[in-house]
C-alpha cells in the first residue's frame, strides 16, 4: 500500500495506521492480522474474563509489535451486581423454560458438556469491573465501548493514555458519548452484524458526522467492498469499522463450527434477520430454525438482557457443540452476501483498499469530465 492511496485520511497519521480500516473480531489472530495489514484491529473481549483479557492482549501485542490495536467491551447500564447464575435462574419464567426445552426435544439437541459462551459467566458489575481494570492495566492502544458509554470508564481509559471510541446507532447515543469525552465515534447502521439499531447506515453516518464536529467518525454496517469505503468517506466519515467481512477469513474459520461456517458461506444479503432470541437485545444473525422458532406464532417474547443469556446460553452452546444444522446460525450483517469463500485477512484488506482507491479515482474522473 502506497503513501498516496486515495482512501487514506487524516486519521491514519493520527493513529499510526496505513489505511482507515478498523476490523472488529472475536479472534486474536484476525485482530493481529488487520493491524499487520496496515489497518486497526479491535478485539471483541466482552465475553472474556479479566485474566483471559490480560493474556490475549499480550498475544496480540506479541504478534503486532508496535502497531496499534484496540479492545471492545459492552457495558450495558443495567446488569446484576454479582456473577451469580442461580440468582438469575430463579427469575426465568416456566413458560420460557419449557419453550426452550421444546426446541431442544424437537431438534434432538443433546446436553452440552459445559456452559455456553453466554452462560460461562453472568454479565454483571462484578465481571465488568474486573474486565475494565484488566483493560486499563493492559497496553492496548484503544478501548471501544459497544453498548453503553459510562463517562467514568472513558475518563479512566483516557487517563491511561488510551484512545476511546463509542459505537452509536442514534444521534442521542452520539450526544451522550461526546459528552463523556470519547475521541472517536463509530456510526453503526441497521445493516450491521451483531447488536444493531434501526437507522440505516446511509441515513445515520452524515447525521453523526454533523453532530460530531471535530471528533472523527467511522462508518459501520454493511461495509463490504471498497465502493462502500468510498461512499463512507464521501458521507464525511474518516474511515470504516467492519465486522462481517472478517468472519469469512482463513484466520477466523477455525473459530467456527462446521454448521456456522456453512451458514455464513451460503448466506445472501437477504438471509439475515434481527432477532432478540440471541441475547435479549436486537441482534442481526443468519436466519435459521432458531430465529424462526422464536418468531413463530405463540412463541414467548425473548427475556431482557442478561436474563435471556441464562435461558438460552447452554442450548446455544449445545447446538454448536453437537453441530445441529437447522438451528446453527451466526451473527452477521447484510454485507455477508458479498462473501462466499475464505481468504486471508491481508487479502481482504488489500482488496478493500484497491477497490476503494479505484472508486475514488473514478469519482474524481467523473468530476473532471463533467467540468
Ligand atoms: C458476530 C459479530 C459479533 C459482534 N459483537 C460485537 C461486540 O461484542 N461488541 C461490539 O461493539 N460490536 C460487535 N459487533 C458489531 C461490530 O463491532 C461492527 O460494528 C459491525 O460488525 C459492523 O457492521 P458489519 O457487520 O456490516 O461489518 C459484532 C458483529 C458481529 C458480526
Amino acid at each position: 500500500m502506497t503513501e498516496e492511496t486515495p482512501v487514506k485520511t487524516e486519521l491514519c497519521e493520527r493513529f499510526g495506521i496505513e489505511v482507515p480500516i478498523f476490523g472488529f473480531s472475536h479472534a486474536v489472530e484476525v485482530v493481529a492480522a488487520v493491524s499487520n495489514a496496515g489497518g486497526y484491529g479491535v478485539y471483541g473481549a466482552t465475553r472474556r474474563l479479566a485474566g483471559e483479557i490480560t493474556d490475549e492482549v499480550a498475544q496480540i501485542r506479541a504478534a503486532v509489535g508496535d502497531r496499534p490495536f484496540g479492545l471492545d467491551l459492552v457495558i450495558p447500564n443495567k446488569v446484576p451486581e454479582r456473577n451469580d447464575r442461580a440468582e438469575l435462574e430463579a427469575m426465568v419464567p416456566d413458560q420460557h423454560r419449557s419453550f426452550v426445552a421444546g426446541i431442544g426435544a424437537r431438534y434432538a439437541v443433546p446436553a452440552p458438556s459445559q456452559p455456553g459462551m453466554r452462560t460461562r459467566f453472568i454479565r454483571s458489575e462484578e465481571i465488568q469491573d474486573a474486565q475494565i481494570a484488566a483493560v486499563a492495566a493492559s497496553d492496548v492502544n484503544m478501548v471501544a465501548l459497544g453498548i453503553g458509554c459510562p463517562p467514568e470508564v472513558v475518563a479512566a481509559m483516557k487517563a491511561k493514555g488510551k484512545t476511546t471510541v463509542a459505537l452509536v446507532g442514534q444521534e442521542k447515543h452520539a450526544a451522550r458519548a461526546l459528552e463523556a469525552g470519547v475521541d472517536m465515534l463509530v456510526a453503526q447502521g441497521y445493516d450491521a452484524g451483531g447488536h444493531t439499531g434501526e437507522v440505516g447506515t446511509f441515513s445515520l453516518v452524515p447525521r453523526i458526522v454533523d453532530l460530531a464536529g471535530d471528533v472523527p467518525v467511522l462508518a459501520a454496517g454493511g461495509v463490504a467492498t471498497g465502493r462502500h469505503i468510498a461512499a463512507a468517506l464521501t458521507l464525511g466519515a474518516q474511515g470504516v469499522w467492519i465486522g462481517t467481512a472478517f468472519l469469512m477469513t482463513e484466520e477466523y474459520a477455525p473459530h467456527l463450527s462446521p454448521g456456522e461456517l456453512e451458514a455464513l458461506l451460503h448466506a445472501q444479503t437477504t438471509d439475515t434477520v434481527i432477532s432478540r432470541a440471541e441475547s435479549g437485545k436486537p441482534f442481526r444473525q443468519t436466519r435459521s430454525a432458531w430465529s424462526d422458532e422464536w418468531a413463530a406464532p405463540g412463541a414467548p417474547k425473548p427475556l431482557s438482557h442478561p436474563l435471556h443469556d441464562v435461558l438460552v446460553g447452554d442450548i446455544l452452546g449445545a447446538i454448536i457443540e453437537h453441530d445441529i444444522r437447522p438451528l446453527q446460525h451466526y451473527g452477521a450483517g447484510q454485507g455477508i452476501g458479498w462473501f462466499d469463500r475464505l481468504r486471508p485477512v491481508a487479502e481482504v484488506v488489500a482488496t478493500l483498499v484497491r477497490e476503494g482507491d479505484a472508486a475514488l479515482d473514478r469519482a474524481g474522473r467523473q468530476r473532471e469530465t463533467a467540468a
